[in-house]
């Protein structure tokens, strides 16, 4: 099999593709084989990993033309036509070069996020927009002497939530980001709701009007993408769709 990967630095006139030939070991994933093309082609190589466990999330790339982990993404899982995704298509993964699905394992990096170098991207707009919503807990009740006791029902309907890893997966997949760079996204608005529904945050305000704005719940167009590449099962659609409908009642009420 071969892998395929995108390259770009300062100073080139365009991003090529170099290949890569490679024989998956069993289990191979697709970090390990760029682990590989480092070694055994070109060390000038470069992307991002540190826990290769699916924690930092800092490995997330586009592996044929889905928004995944490399660190958890197996190259023969990928090879079978295991791993397949069925994302609404957007004009930034429909560019693409000629590529065989059963034969490479193309490799590029997330779209919507400036280029820095070969597979690295600036997320510095991600982080702008997930400050923006300031997701912190806000109590506004004093401290208690021990902790603050939660009824078990309370936690399932958060934990999912709490599980996002800021991979930016699910900003890359999301069309409406495409073509809306203003537009929130859906890890800061996912993650804006699980304060929400977090009965120990207790702010005055609802939390969910930090995000009442145009470029927030209501710029989402529901197309779904976030939800099925999270690489931590965490659904930003479910919950946007959610404090949609809980803040129109709202609006019905006041
Ligand atoms: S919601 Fe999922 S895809 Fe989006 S940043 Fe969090 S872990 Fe990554
Ligand atoms: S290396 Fe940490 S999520 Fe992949």
């Amino acid at each position: 099999m071969k892998l395929k990967v995108y390259r770009y630095h300062e100073g080139m006139a365009a991003p090529r593709y170099d290949t890569f030939q490679l024989v998956p070991s069993p289990a191979m994933t697709v970090l390990e084989a760029l682990f590989q093309f480092q070694e055994k082609l070109d060390d000038s190589l470069a992307f991002r990993y540190s826990c290769r466990g699916a924690v930092c999330g800092t490995c997330a790339m586009l592996i044929n033309k889905v928004p995944r982990l490399a660190c958890r993404t197996q190259v023969e899982s990928l090879l079978k036509g295991n791993l397949k995704v069925a994302i609404a298509p957007y004009p930034a993964i429909g560019e693409t070069v000629p590529w065989d699905p059963e034969e490479e394992v193309l490799v590029e990096p997330l779209p919507h996020l400036p280029v820095i170098r070969d597979l690295i991207v600036d997320m510095g707009i991600f982080f702008q927009y997930y400050r923006f919503i300031a997701p912190v807990f806000r109590p506004s009740d004093p401290d208690p002497e021990k902790e603050r006791i939660m009824d078990p029902a309370a936690v399932k309907k958060l934990e999912t939530y709490t599980n996002c890893v800021l991979c930016a997966a699910c900003h890359a997949a999301c069309p409406v980001v495409g073509q809306n760079p203003e537009y929130l996204g859906p890890a800061a608005l996912a993650k804006l709701y699980r304060f929400h529904v977090d009965p120990r945050d207790v702010e005055e305000d609802s939390t969910l009007k930090r995000a009442d704005i145009p470029n927030g719940w209501w710029a989402c167009d529901l197309y779904g993408n976030c939800n099925r590449v999270c690489p931590k099962g965490v659904p930003p659609r479910t919950a946007i769709e959610k404090a949609v409908a809980a803040l129109n009642k709202e609006k019905k009420e006041a």
